[in-house]
């Protein structure tokens, strides 16, 4: 195996979520995973929330914290896209739950960034599902809005770009709290449809997960599940996104993109809900980086060069 370049402190907040799943476990391998947080989206909260604990469990990760964040977006009512996830969130992945703790509410994520702040400064925050308990955070305690060493957005596409769904999802369901992001947020790169959607894996690919063990048998049953409805999004009839994973990449690898940067807004009401425009320079945002285009070949090697780390032990 390659050697990977030197791993990169992570957070992931997310709302698993299939594609959330599969970006966890490629954490786990590619990057020091400090936490994860989970938030309404994919599926309801307390499904997101199971859900980080229950993948976290499978990857034998006892020792990250996992704590949940907000049970709906700031001002609209929930959508969720159990379509795609299945009804609890991870397709027709069946955890074994028997002995896990119940789940604990009494902590949100955005206090315990703001009680961590010093450790969360070398951190890379990855967003993968709305971005409501990062605004919350940036709103409640205004130094997590320049803390990150790093944050990464999966959201939205770049502004004018063609791509093949009007919205996206994350974006779509806590516009307001996008914006607030795009306003306050330093340091911040957005990964979008545009690229996401070029990053598509072959469904004929999928036959190598037996080669991962336990990880790949969880992966192959929610991939099963997911397909239905991902499979030709992207404008390729046998292939699908993992859109998670993309924002994932970034972090690890920013070099696989062409990057621009560009001060942004998000329009929060009627029929362009959701769509990511170019802020008005007397509004003075922050700029953000935002993907342009994305090296495909390079992605895949890496996702399943990251997957080698899965493979069960052979004693020889
Ligand atoms: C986003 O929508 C969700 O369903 C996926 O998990 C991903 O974060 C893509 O638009
Ligand atoms: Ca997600």
């Amino acid at each position: 195996m390659k050697r990977l370049p030197q791993k990169p402190a992570v957070w992931l907040d997310s709302d698993p979520g299939v594609d959330d799943a599969w970006a966890i476990i490629v954490a786990a391998s590619t990057c020091e995973v400090r936490g994860l947080s989970t938030v309404a989206g994919n599926v309801p909260l307390p499904d997101t929330y199971a859900n980080a604990r229950r993948i976290a469990r499978e990857l034998s990760q006892n020792a990250w914290p996992i704590l949940p964040g907000a049970d709906q977006p700031l001002l609209s009512p929930l959508m969720t896209a159990t379509a795609y996830h299945g009804q609890t969130g991870l397709g027709d992945w069946s955890p074994n739950d028997r002995d896990s703790e119940p789940l604990d509410f009494r902590a949100r994520v955005w206090q315990w960034w703001h009680a961590h702040a010093q450790e969360m400064a070398s951190v890379h925050l990855v967003v993968t599902g709305p971005p409501t308990n990062l605004a919350i955070g940036a709103l409640a305690f205004p130094e997590l809005r320049s803390l990150w060493a790093s944050v990464t957005l999966m959201g939205g596409a770049l502004p004018g770009a063609q791509v093949d769904k009007a919205q996206e999802f994350n974006v779509y369901v806590d516009p307001h709290a996008a914006d607030i992001v795009m306003h306050w947020i330093q340091r911040l790169q957005l990964i979008g449809l545009n690229v996401a959607h070029k990053a598509l894996i072959p469904v004929s690919d999928l036959s190598r997960l037996t080669e991962y063990g336990r990880v790949g048998t969880m992966l192959r049953h929610m991939l099963t599940f997911y397909l239905h409805k991902a499979r030709g999004e992207g404008g390729q009839a046998d292939a699908f996104p993992i859109d998670d994973v993309v924002a994932l990449a970034a972090v690890v690898h920013p070099e696989f993109f062409h990057w621009r940067e560009m001060p942004l807004a998000v329009v929060r009401e009627g029929p362009l809900r959701g769509t990511v425009v170019l802020s008005p320079s007397d509004i003075r945002r922050p700029p953000v980086r935002v993907a342009t285009d994305i090296d495909v070949r390079a992605f895949r090697a890496w996702l399943w060069e990251s997957m080698d780390a899965y493979r069960p032990q052979r004693n020889t």
